[in-house]
């Protein structure tokens, strides 16, 4: 079949704002919009300006009155708990109606934060939808982000109520969750008033503080007294929720993610790009903390009536390097979404995929990538392992839905290695030198996307808009930046190379090194620090610490380095996945002061590189080398 792509991409670009109407039609809206696109609102423009929805509905209730009640809308897969579970989109909408009633009870209304942190379970895609049904703005943290983290977004976001559980069990250890969320809003300045618990069988929390309620219980109360919470109408550009993410600093940036601009586009999605039917069933295995989680575990699955995998495990060890391909072949998964770090997990397992031999996969259509670099070799095992297309396609948090990609549902292109293949509609991706101006094919540039952006990327930061104009749009007017760099080949392909950030993908999970030397500067030790990201076979990079320190420090280098790991774990969490500090007697400096992190990383890395011109002191390079080199810091 010859793919449409071209031609639905040019529709797109001769006629944007009739090209989003027409999406626009697939969802149940409240109230009409007055403008397809308002340019005068918002920081660059709004979309479906004037109309009002409800995001819950459209996921919900429209499927149940469409017929679809009895059909599954959420299968729960957890072997490691050894637990399975699905729900028909009947009982979703009970579950959530009772949610949101248990919710309302504590004074929730349109417009409340309300913060949710919890593992994967179906509770906590009940918990976002919820929300959206009574117009309050969900902000999911990750359960590997430890109390500091989640205090700093309780600060910002500052919730009415808390949603979470009594633990999260990762491989080989449970983590207790209410001492975590104790000592998170003991730390924060806002307080909500109340935490609805979710407790699970491995570990019960002790529900100690007048604040704490039973989740369970509130919501059964709620059934006993017929409370059941209706669809509140919202704005097309209320905020849906507010997703966290890393930003230069160690104050993440709050993406705000709109109403009905967001619908739109994941629906478009669903078909188009993915090539999902309703009743077919999607698993994006990923976590519902991270925006993959939100858009295609949640969301966008819901929005399409089709059926959404939540899967609270592993690729590997929970039990073994097969348990992808019995989650496919017991729910007959037709498309997996997940990051190529799982699959590089899997093939370090089992390298010839011998766990296949147990399963029937023959209903996967597809495996999509994203989070990371899509690494060719990865690529081209999972192709002939699956013997399915393997398509990479590059997005963001801000974004929150496929920039580039390859539309298996406008006909596939041809895989090109190491690019995640060409724009969606609604995006014009231009590559610019640092001046801005577009640079040719196969040259290496500043990514940018032409505003304004398309329905569903971030209208804004929450409650920082000059943060958001200067994190995005001011150094390329007229564009947001991506701060990814990379280029465009001749026939329009993408590749994306590098962040041009000190952002860091670790598996899959965007980190901030900044984040990460404001912990080890806080150390009563430590003078000065750099991070970087080194490269790793498994989870694309790793964090790896430069500290000096103060010349009054008598101590064992080694042990304020074990305090440093430490340091990170406590207040990042687990998930910054920081192992190695090392002691160095300076740090690598331009004359103006400048450390060079690019040339301690290429040092790191064992590549070649450059001597700056512009460096201070060259000898330090080598210092810095013999720090590796004793350190055993493994090469990839
Ligand atoms: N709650 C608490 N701790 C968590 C956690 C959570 N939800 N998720 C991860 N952690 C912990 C891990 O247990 C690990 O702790 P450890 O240092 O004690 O071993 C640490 O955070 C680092 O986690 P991770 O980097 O994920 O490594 P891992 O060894 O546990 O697993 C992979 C490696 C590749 C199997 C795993 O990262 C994976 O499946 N990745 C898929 C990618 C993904 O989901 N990406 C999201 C975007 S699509
Ligand atoms: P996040 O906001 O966590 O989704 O991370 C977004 C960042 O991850 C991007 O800016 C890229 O740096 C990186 N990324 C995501 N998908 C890809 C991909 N397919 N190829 C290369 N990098 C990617």
């Amino acid at each position: 079949m010859t793919s449409r792509y071209q031609e639905v991409y040019n529709n797109w670009q001769a006629k944007p704002l009739e090209f989003w109407e027409e999406a626009a039609k697939a969802i149940d809206w409240i109230k009409p919009w007055e403008k397809v696109f308002d340019e005068n609102a918002g920081v660059y423009g709004h979309w479906f300006a004037g109309a009002q929805c409800n995001t819950s509905y459209n996921c919900l209730d429209r499927h149940v009155a469409a017929g679809r009640g009895e059909q599954a809308a959420l299968i729960y897969d957890s072997p490691i708990t050894d637990s399975k579970q699905t729900y028909s989109y009947a009982q979703m909408l009970d579950k959530v109606q009772l949610m949101a009633a248990a919710m309302q009870a504590q004074g929730v209304g349109k417009g409340d934060r309300v913060l949710i942190y919890m593992p994967m379970i179906p509770e906590a895609a009940m918990a976002m939808l919820a929300c959206s049904r009574i117009g309050a703005i969900h902000s999911v943290v990750f359960g590997g982000f430890a109390a500091h983290e989640l205090a700093t977004r309780i600060d910002d976001a500052k919730p009415a109520i808390i949603v979470s559980a009594s633990c999260g069990i990762e491989p080989g250890r449970v983590i207790a969750y209410k001492p975590l969320l104790d000592d998170a809003i003991a730390q924060s300045s806002h307080k909500p008033q109340a935490c609805l618990i979710q407790q699970r069988d491995t570990l019960k929390a002790e529900l100690t503080s007048e604040r704490d309620f039973d989740l369970a219980a509130e919501m059964a109360k709620a059934d006993a007294e017929g409370r059941r919470a209706e669809c509140v109408a919202v704005d097309a550009n209320d905020p849906l929720y507010i997703l966290y993410t890393s930003g230069t600093t160690g104050q993440p940036k709050g993406v705000v993610r709109d109403t009905g601009g967001h619908m739109v586009a994941l629906h478009w999605t669903m078909s188009n790009l993915y090539d999902i039917k309703p009743g077919e069933v999607f698993w994006a295995a990923s976590d519902v903390g991270w925006v993959v989680g939100h858009s295609y575990i949640v969301y966008a699955p819901l929005l399409l009536g089709a059926t959404t995998m939540l899967y609270e495990g592993k690729p590997v060890g929970t039990p073994d390097a097969g348990a992808f391909w019995r989650v496919i072949s017991e729910h007959n998964v037709v498309s997996l979404f997940t990051a190529p770090t799982a699959f590089r997990a899997i093939k370090k397992e089992d390298s010839e995929a011998k766990f296949l031999a147990q399963y029937d996969i023959s209903c996967l259509r597809s495996l999509f990538l994203a989070g990371e670099r899509a690494d060719p070799d990865t690529i081209t095992w999972a192709e002939t392992v699956l013997g399915v297309p393997v398509l990479d396609h590059w997005w963001q948090t801000e974004t929150g839905w496929c920039i580039c990609g390859n539309p298996l549902g406008l006909g596939q292109l041809p895989v090109k290695l190491g690019s995640s293949t060409v724009p969606m509609p609604g995006y014009d991706v231009q590559v610019l030198d640092d001046a801005g101006h577009p640079v040719g094919a196969g040259e290496l540039g500043n990514i940018a996307v032409k505003l304004p952006l398309p329905p569903g990327c971030l209208p804004t930061l929450w409650h920082a808009e000059e943060r958001f104009k200067e994190a995005y749009l001011d150094e390329f007017p007229g564009y947001y930046k991506t701060s990814d760099a990379g280029m465009k080949d001749e026939d329009g392909y993408l590749f994306i190379m590098s962040r041009t950030d000190d952002i860091i993908n670790v598996a899959g999970h965007r980190l901030s090194t900044g984040a990460m030397e404001e912990v080890l500067a806080s150390h009563p030790d430590v003078a000065e620090c750099a991070v970087i990201g080194i490269s790793d076979n498994l989870k694309g990079q790793l964090p790896c610490g430069f500290v000096v320190l103060k010349s009054n420090v008598m101590r064992e280098h080694d042990e304020v380095e074990k305090e440093l790991i430490k340091l990170v774990r406590q207040q990042i969490g687990p998930v910054a996945a920081f192992k190695l500090a090392i002691t160095v007697e300076r740090l690598p400096k331009t004359r103006s002061g400048k450390i060079l992190r690019g040339t301690m990383r290429s040092i790191a890395d064992g590549q070649d590189y450059k001597m700056p011109a512009t460096i201070d002191d060259p000898s330090i390079l080598e210092e810095i080398a013999a720090a590796i080199e004793e350190h055993k810091v493994p090469k990839s």
